[in-house]
């Protein structure tokens, strides 16, 4: 039988990984589980957020599910240490870059698709003054571990940066700014990394009957970075023919997706705008409750919510937050597994509680989270979980 590593986090996702895990079984998913630390209560204890039994299990397995963690400023990190452990030099890192770069898992995949009848869909006013709601499906391939937060960075440059860069005649530009008034951070793009983002887009495109791939970037001024991946954008575009390839300014871009969403298909984007565009699109489609990713790399791939550990809400004995995030993000992992029909079952079944309407989670209401939205009729994480089991 296969073998996933499980890593609730912190924070709320102890609470909705679980949720995740019984829906999976309750769609008749056969698979081992085995549990896995990462985040705060690793740093705090251990000195290290991602523990190398983790890392072990990951390495052994290849397939992960992800909750979420907390992350804190260093200042505090250092204050949160054990104390047998503040003297030791220790510098916190995100677990989760950590993740990305140790199993270089470089194409993050967001899909952002509208279920019929969520509240927090996205509507506009037509011409003759009504509302309309189009449907947005749309799905965001952004390359995870280049371009702008790759961490090539500098404050006060050393002097062999600056004159490696003084090559450049634009740096004329800067002559006269002391090297301790520069802040610096590289946008190195990699023809390998963009060709394989861009051929996982059109792969997806393919295989799910989009009609557009979107390169989302701007070539026009980024004429580098962006104007690599817009080059291979049409390269690879040439085994697809009946896939249009259209090519949009990220500026112009988060503009047309408040107006159009409907549109737009597949998108891809560098490290930065992927996270631009995928956040927006997001909104769309209700939110943080609802936007699940993956992580995929040539030989590990790890599934998460895009949501945080949510700590305000970690504590409630019964948790409000909204399940289906974790739960989609769960699809996403049965899809790469090729368990396409247990995956379909559940995104048809969240789609039916969403459709009813009867049971909704506090933030589909529109409420502010507090431990009284259960009182004003919203469903707990437990609940929303036990109606889409129920649908299944
Ligand atoms: P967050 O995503 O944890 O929460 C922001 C707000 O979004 C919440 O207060 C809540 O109103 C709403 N929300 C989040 N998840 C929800 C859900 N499933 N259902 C309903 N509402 C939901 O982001 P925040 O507050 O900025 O960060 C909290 C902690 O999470 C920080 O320590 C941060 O570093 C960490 N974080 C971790 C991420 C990860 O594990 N991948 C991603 C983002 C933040
Ligand atoms: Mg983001």
């Amino acid at each position: 039988m296969r073998t996933i590593v499980t890593m609730p986090g912190d924070g709320i996702g102890k609470v909705v990984l679980p949720e995740a895990l019984r829906v999976l079984d309750a769609a008749g998913f056969e698979v081992q589980t085995v549990e896995a630390e990462i985040g705060w209560e690793c740093w705090c204890t251990q000195g290290n957020p991602l523990p190398q039994r983790t890392l072990d299990l990951l390495e052994e397995h290849r397939i992960g599910l992800f909750g979420a963690i907390t992350s804190k400023p260093q200042a505090e990190a250092k204050q949160e240490l054990a104390p047998g452990l503040q003297d030791k030099g220790l510098v916190y890192y995100s677990p989760i870059v950590g993740l990305r770069q140790h199993f270089n898992l470089d194409i993050s995949v967001r899909p952002c698709r509208s279920f019929p009848g969520n509240p927090l869909n996205f509507v506009r006013r037509t011409a003759e003054g009504g509302v309309e709601e189009p449907p947005v499906d749309a799905v965001i391939f952004r390359q995870n571990t280049e371009g702008l937060y790759s961490g090539v960075e500098w404050t006060n440059p050393p002097s062999a940066v600056r004159s490696a860069l003084e090559t450049h005649p634009k740096m004329a530009h800067f002559a006269d700014v002391p090297s301790a008034d520069l802040a610096i951070s590289a946008r190195i793009f990699s023809r390998g990394a963009c060709l394989r983002i861009v051929k996982a887009a059109f792969a997806q495109a393919a295989e799910y009957g989009y009609r557009s791939v979107t390169v989302c970037e701007k070539p026009n001024v980024i004429r580098e970075t962006s104007g690599m991946m817009l080059a291979i954008g049409k390269e690879v575009q040439r085994e697809y023919p009946e896939i249009a390839l259209w090519n949009t300014n990220i500026d112009a871009q988060m503009m047309w997706l408040t107006k159009s969403p409907e549109d737009y298909g597949v998108l891809v984007s560098g490290n930065m705008f992927g996270d631009i565009v995928s956040d927006g699109f997001a909104g769309l489609v209700g939110g943080l409750g609802f936007a699940a990713s993956a992580n995929i790399g040539a030989d590990c791939a790890i599934f998460e919510p895009t949501h945080g550990s949510a700590p305000k809400y970690a504590e409630y004995e019964e948790s409000i937050v909204n399940p289906i995030a974790m739960v989609l993000s769960a699809c996403l992992m049965l899809d790469h597994l090729g368990e396409r029909i247990i995956s379909r079952r559940i995104q048809y079944a969240v789609s039916q509680v969403i459709a009813t309407g009867e049971v909704r989670t506090y933030d589909m209401m529109r409420l502010k989270g507090s431990p009284g939205v259960l009182t004003q009729g919203a469903a707990s994480t437990r609940q929303m979980a036990d109606a889409i089991i129920a649908a299944l």
